[in-house]
């Protein structure tokens, strides 16, 4: 939801960091890109609609275009379409001053008619043009640069990470409110970012601003101070993965590339947390965790993941529900008791953030599950349980739902009444294997290209494996655009099913040979006797396969983890679909990795 950096140090690097970091940063937006430039002199400012290689094409040849210290921003449009005029950094009156943002400036419509009635003339439809103007009109009654800079910030209602340069002075002014900022210090230069892969080549050395907080980056170093101005001495923590996780590897696609590290990823959850030969799990961040009911809060694949996760709870005797963040912000259930756990792969979804403020405002405990070290909700929630995946940078949260759902079955594993299932955390041990033959074996892209011309394609699955049919069609319309819907099997009969036809493929997940499955199994026929095309992804153990057009293995193994491993199978369906009709996979339209507003 846009991406901010920022630099000071670099000398004739600045311009190359500030794109290159860009790069890093365009999962969060990528509808247009800017940079500007300043230092001793004048300010220097270049953006352009469209990805960053717009940008970079863009500054090719512009030896002019130079400076010690730069801010740029990629875009994910909120007020205004992505036009050149739209895009960051925005500029005061005369030039002087350039701000980048990310988030949402709720009273800007107040302040632009403040300004523009003392005679400030706009040249976007954007909220944050109004930062630069009132900037230049501190600086105009005499305000030193800090000091218009800061008063500026206190005008603004809303969320906001912003980095803003003023001409003549060779610093980088930040400040952040309800939106991620992090500061990369290194051996003679300075970086501030939205996140950690814009600059991670350069340091693995980095402080997490917090709300309320502004910082002045310059060559003499940084420096941090709390709203009233007084100096803080944040921690400097340092990042526990290389640069080069941030890159392909030589795939085709992020999102492919994370498709396959979801082995290396869970290993990486489980490890110390399960004991290879006593057969028990221990998670030290919920050594205090022993709720009476669980509320589990999240949005997009991570509720998918709280559902699976309620799912294992309540059937380990603990009540637990699943909802939509954005609703249990706005019309809570009641809580009494309840633990609220925040499932968010960034930690910075909004919808998310408000619905464990919520939680907090009535009193409750709160966990954040989450994948990102020094997130906003880690920060604010009681306690935080890290899933450990690793960065992920494909649009289309992966290795991630993988690792929630791992998590999740840790989480229950650990507050369960009973004793440890040796059966599930033998399995969890065996899961990063089971996955490997997955993606080893998997017919899945023969299954894409039979079904590319489908008019639509429907998932099924029932209990754990409701969850899978909801994620299953989420990746398929995320990234190749077709209609896709998951159903609960039982519901298809109620509605959906008028919607079958032999060109709509229904993706079936069945695990094991019990009454689920075997129920399952009479779904397919429902679907089969409507002529509809079937891929069973399954374990073999029931008549799914017979029944099913195409069948996609998966290891026999505890139905907990099965769910976990069905999963790798339909992401490959909606990759390699994707992929044959050309979509690009890890920026799809419309949608950003981290969604900030609500
Ligand atoms: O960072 P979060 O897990 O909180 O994000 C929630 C959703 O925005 C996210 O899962 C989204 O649905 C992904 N694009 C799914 O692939």
């Amino acid at each position: 939801m846009c991406g901010i950096i920022g630099c000071v140090g670099r000398g004739e690097e600045t311009l190359g960091t500030l794109v290159h970091g860009l790069s890093k940063l365009e999962y969060r937006g990528y509808d247009s890109a800017g940079v500007a430039l300043g230092g001793t002199g004048g300010l220097g400012v270049l953006k352009r609609a469209g990805e960053i290689e717009a940008l970079r094409a863009a500054l090719e040849g512009r030896s002019e275009f130079s400076g010690s210290v730069g801010i740029g921003h990629t875009r994910w449009s909120t007020h205004g379409p992505p036009t050149d005029e739209n895009a960051h950094p925005h500029l005061d009156c005369e030039g002087r001053v350039a701000v980048v943002h990310n988030g949402i400036i709720e009273n800007y419509q107040a302040l632009r008619d403040e300004l523009a009635g003392a005679g400030h003339a706009f040249e976007s439809d954007t909220d944050t043009e109004v930062v630069p103007h009132l900037i230049e009109a501190e600086l105009a009654a005499g305000s030193s640069p800090e000091a218009a800079f800061r008063a500026a910030i206190g005008r603004l209602e809303g969320s906001f990470a912003i980095a803003c340069l003023v001409a003549g002075r060779e610093s980088v002014f930040v400040a952040r409110n309800d939106s991620p900022l992090v500061l990369g210090i290194a051996e003679g230069a300075t970086y501030l970012a939205s996140d950690v892969p814009a600059f991670r080549e350069f340091t693995d050395r980095v402080v997490y601003l917090e709300d309320g907080q502004f910082a002045e980056l310059s060559p003499d170093g940084w420096v941090v101070t709390d709203a009233a101005g007084a100096v803080v001495e944040p921690p400097i923590e340092t990042v526990s993965w290389d640069a080069e996780d941030t890159g392909k590897s030589g795939y085709d696609h992020f999102m492919l590339k994370e498709i396959h590290e979801q082995p290396r990823a869970l290993r990486q959850c489980l490890r110390g947390r399960v004991d290879e030969l006593g057969g028990s799990v221990t998670v030290e961040e919920l050594g205090a965790f022993d709720p009476e009911r669980v509320h589990l809060v999240a949005a997009g694949t991570s509720y998918h993941a709280a559902l699976y996760g309620a799912q294992l709870l309540c059937a380990d005797g603990i009540p637990a529900e699943a909802h939509y963040a954005h609703e249990y912000a706005s019309s809570p259930p009641p809580a009494a008791g309840a633990t609220v756990v925040g499932v968010s792969q960034s930690g910075e979804t909004a919808d998310t953030l408000a619905a464990t403020r919520e939680a907090r405002r009535r009193g409750a405990a709160t966990l954040a599950v989450t994948n990102t070290v020094g997130s906003t909700m880690a920060r604010e929630c009681d306690e935080t349980f890290y899933i450990r995946s690793g960065p992920e940078i494909g649009v289309a949260a992966t290795k991630t739902f993988a690792g929630q759902q791992t998590a999740l079955n840790l989480l229950t594993q650990v507050v369960s009444e009973a004793t440890p299932d040796r059966d599930v955390v033998s399995a969890l041990r065996d899961l990063p294997g089971d996955i490997q033959a997955v993606l080893d074996g998997s017919s899945a892209e023969a299954v894409a290209e039979t079904y590319l011309d489908a008019d639509a394609y429907f998932f099924i699955g029932r209990g754990l494996n409701y969850p899978v049919a909801l994620e299953g069609a989420l990746k398929m319309k995320e990234i190749s655009y077709e209609h896709a819907e998951g159903f609960a099997a039982g519901e298809l009969k109620h509605g959906p099913l008028a919607l079958v036809t032999e060109n709509t493929p229904v993706f079936a997940t069945v695990v094991g040979d019990d009454e689920l499955a075997r129920k399952t199994v009479g779904n397919i026929k429902e679907v089969e006797a409507r002529n509809a095309p079937v891929v069973a992804v399954t374990d073999g153990e029931s008549d799914a396969g017979r029944y099913a057009d195409h069948t996609l293995e998966i290891p026999r193994t505890n139905r907990r983890t099965a769910a976990i491993v069905a999963n790798v199978q339909l992401q490959l369906v909606s990759y390699h679909t994707a992929a044959k009709l050309g979509r690009p996979i890890d920026k799809p339209r419309n949608l950003a990795k981290s969604v900030t507003v609500e």
